[in-house]
């Protein structure tokens, strides 16, 4: 059946693709520039490396950078506010998914009316985002290649999806000199979100042949490399790999979907500020167990693609041989298995399990669940 499929226009990779920005934006017919970013990597001095090539162009921006972790509706308002006031007419987002969501957002607040939280859901907005530079310093959330955005409603404690063709980069960049700098948590946490991209992507309902391309490749890539990363973050080699990695699947999942694990990872994020990447991990193996009598022999192909040897496995033995080599993998790179001792609370879990059905990913799941499923599901992480 006919499907549109979403990409960035452009797509600048490998070492040094930060310097290939300023005559991509030269191209573009723009002005000046809303630079979203956080203050961790101002501090850190990653941001240098854009705002010295931007100068060395005089290119003009002006710089947002109050953006939280699972940045909310407050953000997203507060950098709109900048946007307007400096007159700027094109956004550079820097940053993890955190920043990049919250420049989609502001972006697109900019060339449509009302409020963010009226386009939670898929395809609500009439008008295209402003153009936008997502340059991507994690590996990762792959915000930079998606036409996906999550901005939490901090009055109803709630992940909004948005799910938005209108919000899609005009310029995606994943330098892996980037990425050096990231802390072992954080390359694992943004690793283990790229790699559950990949297998949800892969065993998705609204998978395509087209989109498998890039889930499978990005399975590959960051089952031989996470723990490269993990272990030596100066390993550029790894690193370059990790970013193209998060970067492939990111081009699979945007056109073909996710499932629970995302919808109950968001309900997490959302209630406890817990880092996305960490609670896909913990949820990811519970979720491809509950999902196995759906997915028919596509278990066997993801193991492969993890360097599992399935010759002579039955289903139930590929099913499970996958599932442990997602574990092992979580587990190599210090992953907890379980959300003790993390502040959840038991008592949130019926609530938790009615948002996380009504989740913009559920009707993606390889199965359809129930509440009483996902409550299980919850129960069994929790
Ligand atoms: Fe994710």
């Amino acid at each position: 059946m006919a499907k549109p499929y979403f990409f960035p226009s452009v797509n600048l990779m490998g070492q040094g693709a930060i310097k290939l920005i300023p005559d991509e934006i030269k191209k573009m017919n723009v002005k000046k520039a809303l630079v979203v970013t956080d203050k961790v990597l101002i501090e850190i001095g990653t941001t240098a490396q854009l705002f010295d090539t931007l100068d060395n162009e005089n290119l003009e921006y002006v710089v947002y950078s109050d953006v939280k972790p699972n940045p909310t509706v407050n953000n997203v308002n507060g950098g709109y506010k900048v946007l307007k006031e400096n007159n700027c007419d094109y956004v550079i987002s820097f940053g993890g998914g955190s920043p990049q969501d919250c420049a989609k957002a502001i972006a697109i607040l900019a060339t449509n009316p009302g409020n963010i939280a009226d386009y939670e859901g898929v395809n609500l907005t009439k008008n295209k985002s402003l153009p936008i530079v997502a340059i991507n310093t994690t590996a990762g959330t792959a915000s930079e290649a998606t036409i996906n955005y999550v901005i939490t409603d901090e009055t109803r404690n709630v992940k909004m999806v948005l799910v938005d063709s209108n919000c899609i980069a005009s310029v995606a960049v994943n330098d892996p000199n980037l990425t050096v700098s990231m802390p072992k948590a954080l390359t694992a946490a943004t690793g283990m979100d790229a790699l559950t991209h990949a297998i949800e992507g892969y065993l998705t309902a609204g998978a395509t042949q087209f989109t498998d391309l890039f889930n499978l490749e990005a399975i590959k890539t960051i089952s031989k490399n996470l723990k490269k990363a993990y272990d030596d973050g100066s390993n550029i080699d790894a690193r370059d790999q990790m970013s193209y990695g998060q970067f492939v699947t990111g081009m699979g999942f945007s056109n073909g979907g996710l499932g629970i694990v995302h919808s109950m990872a968001h309900q997490l994020g959302g209630y406890y500020d817990l880092p996305h990447g960490v609670c896909n991990a913990i949820i990811l193996p519970y979720v491809m167990e509950y999902n196995a009598s759906e997915t028919g022999d596509k278990m066997k192909t993801v193991a492969e693609a993890m360097g599992v040897c399935t010759e002579g496995m039955n289903k139930l033995e590929f099913d499970s041989a996958c599932v442990n080599a997602v574990k092992s993998l979580s587990k190599s790179v210090n992953i907890p298995e379980s959300f003790e001792n993390m502040n959840v609370n038991k008592d949130d879990i019926d609530i938790l399990a009615e948002l996380a059905l009504k989740d913009a990913c559920t009707p993606g799941n390889p199965k359809s669940p129930t509440v009483d499923d996902i409550k299980m599901l919850y129960r069994k992480v929790f």
